[in-house]
This record gives C-alpha cells, structure tokens and sequence, in this order.
C-alpha cells in the first residue's frame, strides 16, 4: 500500500461523533497496552500520530485517521486493564460494542495480541465476538522484537491454538520497534479492499 496521506480526523465516544463520510473503516482492538497505537502508527511511518503510552489505558475515546482519503483506521481503547474503575470499564465497555456492534461502514476488526504470551481469556472472548459478526480474518502479533526468530513458529501456534483460528485466518508479527511486518500487514489488508 502506498501510504500519500494521513491524518487525524476526530476522536468518539458516542455515534453522534463518528466521521460522517461513511468510507471503509478498519478497527484495531486487544488489551491496553499490547500495541494498537504503535502499529498504527508504525504501518503508517508515522511517529505521533495516534498516542502511544508505557502506562496501559492510554487510548480512551475512539479515533480515527483517515488514510489516502479513501479509507479509515480506527484506533480503540484497549481492554484488560485491571487499574480503572467499575463504572470506568463498563463505559469504555458500551463505547466499544456501540461502535463494533452499529457500524455499517465497518470493513474489518483486527485483533491484537501479544506475541509472547497465551492469549488471554478476554482476547478469546474478543476473537470468539469478532467471528460471530463475520470479522476476524487477521490476527496480529504484536512485538515481536521481543522472541527470537527460532522460536517465531511456536509463538504463533500457541496463539493459533487459543483462538481457534480456521486455517485460511491470518497471524501477521509485527515489530514497532524494529519496523518488521508492515509489508505482510499492508498485503493482508489490501486484500480485505478486493473481496
Ligand atoms: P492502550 O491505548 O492503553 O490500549 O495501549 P496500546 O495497545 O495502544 O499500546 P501502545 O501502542 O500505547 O504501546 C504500549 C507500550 O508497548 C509502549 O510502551 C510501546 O512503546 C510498547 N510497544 C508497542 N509496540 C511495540 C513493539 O513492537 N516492540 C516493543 N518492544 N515495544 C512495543
Ligand atoms: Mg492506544
């Protein structure tokens, strides 16, 4: 994908303040922390455009950056994040399922997890939710620095195999932080835009 243009567009929390153009959109979800922001903003060679933390919860509205001026990536709040209040996680909770469930522009969710560890109950929870509305084709393993290539293939399996993934599903690693698998992820969504 050749990436001309890329722009912040607005932050959401309610439906009233989504763009209104309606082009496709292409959502990024997974725990807090695990590195929505950072790819996105890696996979655009971009270094601040979407909001990056060390501190979990970081991103709290949804936002939107709109790409080449033809399509959306959409950047959630992560989920998991045991430091925040009932009454908190439950309105991110209705944020995120307001927006995943009623979103008719909706091209594509993908999942981020952790390339290092199991994913958690929550992810599959997530994954499991993602298939039921026909989504989930791409899985993304996030930080992949931090395993060495010889143990890549188990990493992936063991992922694989907590989620169930059907066999033509797709596990993309990507390394923000040495800038590896951005080519793999740009073919995989490109492929969404054909279908
Ligand atoms: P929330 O907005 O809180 O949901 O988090 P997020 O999923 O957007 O994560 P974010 O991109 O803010 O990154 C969280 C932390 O992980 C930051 O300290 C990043 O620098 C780090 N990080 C993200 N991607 C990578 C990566 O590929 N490799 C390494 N080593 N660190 C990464
Ligand atoms: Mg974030």
């Amino acid at each position: 994908m050749k990436i001309k243009t890329s722009d912040f567009v607005t932050s959401a929390v309610v439906p009233s303040q989504y763009p209104e153009d309606m082009l496709p959109e292409i959502a990024f979800v997974g725990r807090s922390n695990v590195g929505k922001s950072s790819t996105l903003n890696t996979i655009l060679g971009r270094k601040k455009l979407a909001k990056v933390s060390g501190t979990p919860g970081k991103t709290r509205t949804i936002n939107f950056f709109i790409i080449n001026k033809e399509f959306y990536l959409v950047d959630l709040p992560g989920y998991g994040y045991a430091k925040v209040s009932k009454s908190e996680k439950a309105s991110w909770g209705k944020t995120m399922e307001t927006y995943l469930n009623k979103r008719p522009n909706l091209q594509e969710i993908l999942l981020l997890v952790d390339i290092r560890h199991e994913p958690t109950n929550d992810d599959k929870m997530m994954y499991d939710w993602i298939r039921h509305f026909g989504f989930g084709s791409i899985v993304i393993a996030t930080k992949s620095d931090k395993i060495t290539r010889g143990q890549m293939q188990k990493h992936l399996k063991v992922i694989r195999e907590k989620l169930q993934m059907a066999k033509g599903d797709k596990i993309v690693p990507i390394s923000s932080l040495k800038k590896e698998g951005i080519e793999a992820l740009w073919s995989s969504i490109e492929e969404l835009f054909i279908d």
